[in-house]
């Protein structure tokens, strides 16, 4: 099944409204490349004037609260992420496992919740650098996707993004054939959850994406797009991102 290319900018702790104008400047990127479907996940605070800068690429939030709403003081309901002008939320980030403890329960909550909201979901998962090495790195994603990914999951919300923690932000990628390898188990994984449906999930790689090694990872089987930190950062950077998935 052909699936469209999907980029994607997480921008983590970063930005503020001094940074809008490299949002609009990614949009006519995005805009520029038709066949490519790209978002940006920006802070809370930036959703609303982010949206409004951005034409028609989506923007999304990084996480968003399970529940609807409750005495859960500083966090972000789905609802409230959607009303603000996100249509889109990364949830199970590595970075909220490690720094939130964060459970692949916590993250299927929060999709279900997030698509309860009317928001798309992008859930990520992906071993460490000591699961790697103990050669555990595909049972780990297996069983972070039965447990995180919800059984109602349709490609028309949702994507899964694979990110080896060990790669994130450290200029190390895993060998091509480690991510196809990967991406093949968890398609595999995902057919036997929710059917041929999994057939038009796609499944983003995550971890040190530049514009220099984009389009090598964007052509490997089962990789349909990439989750990008900190080369999303500035135009200068994440268009050659988008258009190496053109
Ligand atoms: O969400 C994005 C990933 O954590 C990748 O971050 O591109 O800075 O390695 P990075």
């Amino acid at each position: 099944m052909a699936r469209r290319k999907f980029v994607v900018g997480n921008w983590k702790m970063h930005g503020l409204h001094a940074q809008l104008p490299e949002i609009g400047a990614i949009a006519k990127a995005a805009e520029a490349a038709p066949g490519v479907d790209t978002a940006l996940c920006v802070p809370f605070t930036l959703i609303e004037r982010a949206a409004a800068v951005a034409g028609a690429m989506p923007i999304g939030a990084q996480d968003v609260h399970a529940e609807k709403q409750g005495a859960h003081t500083g966090c972000i309901s789905a609802a409230m992420a959607y009303e603000a002008g996100a249509r889109l939320t990364i949830v199970g980030h590595s970075e909220r496992r490690a720094d939130q403890h964060e459970t692949s329960h916590d993250a299927w909550a929060k999709a279900v919740a997030a698509h309860g909201a009317g928001l798309d979901v992008i859930l990520c998962v992906g071993e460490t650098e000591a699961e790697r090495d103990a050669g555990r790195a595909e049972r780990v994603v297996q069983a972070q996707i039965e447990k995180s990914v919800p059984d109602l999951a349709q490609a028309s919300w949702f994507t899964l993004a694979y990110e080896p923690r060990w790669a994130i932000g450290t200029g190390r990628t895993p060998q091509p054939e480690e991510i196809a390898s990967i991406h093949a188990i968890a398609r595999a994984k995902l057919r036997r959850m929710v059917g041929e449906e999994a057939d038009g999930i796609r499944i983003l790689y995550g971890g040190s994406v530049t514009g220099a090694n984009a389009a090598d990872i964007l052509a490997l089987d089962h990789v349909d797009g990439a989750l990008v930190g900190g080369a999303s950062l500035t135009a200068e950077k994440f268009v050659p991102i988008i258009e190496a998935a053109k």
